[in-house]
C-alpha cells in the first residue's frame, strides 16, 4: 500500500525538463530536476528561463549535461533522502566529465545551506529559491574552481518580471505563483525557514502571464501559494504587516485577483492552491460560484480533526471552524470538489483525537486527500517545544486507517459522477489507451472518453456512463 502519498501527482516527482534550445547556444547542457510541490515546480521554469536565456540547451539525459540541477524539497525526512539518493546517481556522470558541475536549489539548499558543501562532495553550487537571478555569477564562479553558495531570502523577491520557460507542462494547464513564502509559523512545517516572508507579486504581472499562457494555447491556469488566501497586493514596496487599515481597504485581495484573471477570457480555467482553513473567505467563494471558468474545487487542508491537535500545530482554526468553512462552502458552491492534507501521528497524539480526525473525514467526505505520517523537522516549533512521541508503528497503523478511510469515500464520490455530463477540458492521451483522450472537470476529476476527432485544448461535455475507484468514463455528447 501507498502510504506516504506526495505533495503533487507522484508521477511528476523528479521529472526532467523537456528539451528546449536557446537562440544563441553556449554550447552547454543544462539537466533540471525538480522535486515536491507545485511551487518548486513553478519555480524551476524561472531557473530554466534565466539559464537558457544564458545560452544553455536542457537535456533529459543527466549523463550528458555539463550543469545537472536538482530543485529540492525539505518537507518530510524522505523528500530529502531521496534527493541524497539522486546525488549518488550524479557521481557517474563527474567520473566521465570531471568538469560537469552539480548544484542543488530550492528548499533543502536553504536549509543546510554550506553543511550541504561540507556533507555531498560533489556538489558545487547550492541556491536558496530567493537566488535565482544569481545563478549566472554562481555558475561562473564554480566553472573557476570555487563552490558557490548563495542562500539569502529576499522580502521582496517575486520574480514577477521573469517569463517561466513552461517546460514540464502537458501545453494546456500552466502554474502561476502568486505569493511566495509563508508567515505562518505551523508547528510542524519547515516552510517558512525554507521560502522565507510572505510576500505577494503584482497582479498586473499575473493578469499578463496569464494572458500570454491563453495566447499560447493553455486553456487552464492554476493560482499557487502558501496560502493564497492572504494574497494582499497594496503597491510596489508596500509590506501587508505596515498597511494601515486605509491602505489595506484599497489593496488588491485573492478574490479581487481571481476575477482579474477569471476576466481574461471565458475559456481559461482558474485553479488554485493551496487556501488556508483560517484565512478562506466567503467573498472568496462568491467570486467562484460568479464565474463559470473559476473551477469549483477547493483544496483546503485540515491537518488533524482534533482541536487540541490543531492548536499544537499552531493553525488558527478549532475543528468547529473547520466544519463551518465546509459547510459555507457546500451552501455557496454546492458541486464544489473538496481535497485536504492529512498528518498522522503528531506529538502526543493520542488514539481519540486520530479517532477524531476519522470522525471529521465521515463528516467532510472529501474527493481526495494528501495523506502523511509526521516527520519531525529541524528548527520549527514543534521539534523544539514538543517530543515527537507517537511510536512508527502507530503513526503507520493510524495513516493506513486515513487512507482507507479515504479510499472509501474516494470511490463514493466518483460513482456519484455516473449518469452525469460533464464539461471537459482536453488535457492529452489516456495514460492506458492510445484511443482514449483524458481531461478534468471543473471539480478536478479526471474523465476519460474515446478520442473521436477531439484534440487537447479543447472543451467537451463527457455523458458518465462507467468509473473506476477514481476515473470518470463516458461519451462525447
Ligand atoms: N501551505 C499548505 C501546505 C504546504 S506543505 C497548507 O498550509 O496547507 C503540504 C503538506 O505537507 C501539508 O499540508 C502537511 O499536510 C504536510 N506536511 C508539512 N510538514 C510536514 C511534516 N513535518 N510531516 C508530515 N507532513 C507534513
Ligand atoms: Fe507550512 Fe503552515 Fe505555511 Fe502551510 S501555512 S506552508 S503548513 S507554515
Ligand atoms: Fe517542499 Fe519547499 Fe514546496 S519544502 S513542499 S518544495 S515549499
Amino acid at each position: 500500500m501507498e502510504l506516504e502519498n506526495k505533495i503533487i501527482d507522484e508521477s511528476k516527482q523528479g521529472e526532467a525538463l523537456l528539451v528546449k534550445k536557446p537562440e544563441v547556444s553556449n554550447g552547454k547542457k543544462l539537466f533540471l530536476e525538480s522535486y515536491g510541490c507545485q511551487m518548486n515546480f513553478a519555480d524551476s521554469e524561472i531557473v530554466a528561463s534565466i539559464l537558457i536565456d544564458k545560452g544553455y540547451t536542457t537535456t533529459k539525459d543527466f549523463e550528458e549535461a555539463d550543469l545537472i540541477f536538482v530543485n529540492t524539497c525539505a518537507i518530510r525526512d524522505a523528500a530529502e533522502a531521496r534527493v541524497r539518493n539522486r546525488l549518488n546517481d550524479f557521481k557517474r556522470v563527474k567520473l566521465k566529465n570531471p568538469k560537469a558541475l552539480v548544484g542543488v536549489l530550492g528548499c533543502m539548499a536553504e536549509r543546510l545551506k554550506t553543511q550541504f558543501l561540507e556533507e555531498e562532495k560533489l556538489v558545487d553550487i547550492v541556491v536558496g529559491p530567493d537566488a535565482y537571478r544569481d545563478l549566472p555569477n554562481l555558475i561562473e564562479e564554480a566553472e573557476d574552481g570555487r563552490k558557490a553558495i548563495n542562500v539569502i531570502l529576499s522580502k521582496e523577491e517575486t520574480y514577477a518580471d521573469l517569463t517561466p520557460v513552461r517546460l514540464t507542462s502537458n501545453g494546456v494547464s500552466a502554474f502561476i505563483s502568486i505569493t511566495r513564502g509563508c508567515d505562518n509559523m505551523c508547528s510542524f512545517c519547515v516552510v517558512p525557514f525554507t521560502r522565507g516572508r510572505e510576500r505577494s507579486r503584482d497582479p498586473e504581472s499575473i493578469v499578463k502571464e496569464a494572458k500570454e499562457a491563453f495566447a499560447a494555447g493553455y486553456r487552464e491556469v492554476t493560482l499557487l501559494g502558501q496560502n493564497v488566501d492572504s494574497y494582499l497586493w497594496a503597491g510596489g514596496g508596500l509590506k501587508k504587516e505596515t498597511l494601515t487599515e486605509e491602505q489595506k481597504g484599497n489593496a488588491a485581495n485573492f478574490a479581487q485577483l481571481l476575477e482579474k484573471v477569471a476576466l481574461v477570457d471565458p475559456d481559461l480555467r482558474v485553479r488554485f492552491s493551496t487556501s488556508h482553513p483560517k484565512d478562506m473567505t466567503d467573498d472568496v467563494l462568491y467570486m467562484m460560484a460568479k464565474h463559470e471558468n473559476i473551477c469549483n474545487n477547493i483544496h483546503l487542508p485540515v491537518q488533524s480533526g482534533s482541536s487540541k491537535v490543531l492548536e499544537m500545530m499552531n493553525r488558527g482554526y478549532t475543528r468547529e471552524w473547520y466544519k463551518e468553512r465546509i459547510a459555507a462552502i457546500r451552501k455557496i458552491i454546492p458541486d464544489c470538489g473538496i481535497s485536504t492534507d492529512i498528518i498522522s501521528g503528531f506529538c502526543a497524539e493520542t488514539e481519540e483525537e486520530h479517532k477524531e480526525t476519522l470522525s471529521l473525514m465521515e463528516e467532510v467526505h472529501y474527493d481526495f486527500a494528501f495523506m502523511f505520517m509526521y516527520s519531525e523537522r529541524p528548527k520549527t516549533l514543534a521539534e523544539r517545544k514538543y517530543a515527537d512521541d507517537v511510536p512508527e508503528e502507530v503513526k503507520r497503523k493510524r495513516l493506513s486507517e486515513i487512507v482507507d478511510l479515504q479510499r472509501l469515500h474516494s470511490g463514493i464520490r466518483t460513482k456519484q459522477g455516473l449518469n452525469k455530463i460533464y464539461r471537459v477540458l482536453i488535457e492529452g492521451v489516456s495514460k492506458k489507451s492510445e484511443d482514449m483522450l483524458m481531461g478534468r472537470n471543473s471539480q478536478n476529476s479526471v474523465v476519460v472518453f474515446p478520442r473521436g476527432d477531439h484534440k487537447k485544448g479543447e472543451y467537451v461535455n463527457v455523458l458518465v456512463d462507467q468509473c473506476t475507484s477514481s476515473t470518470l468514463i463516458g461519451k462525447v455528447v
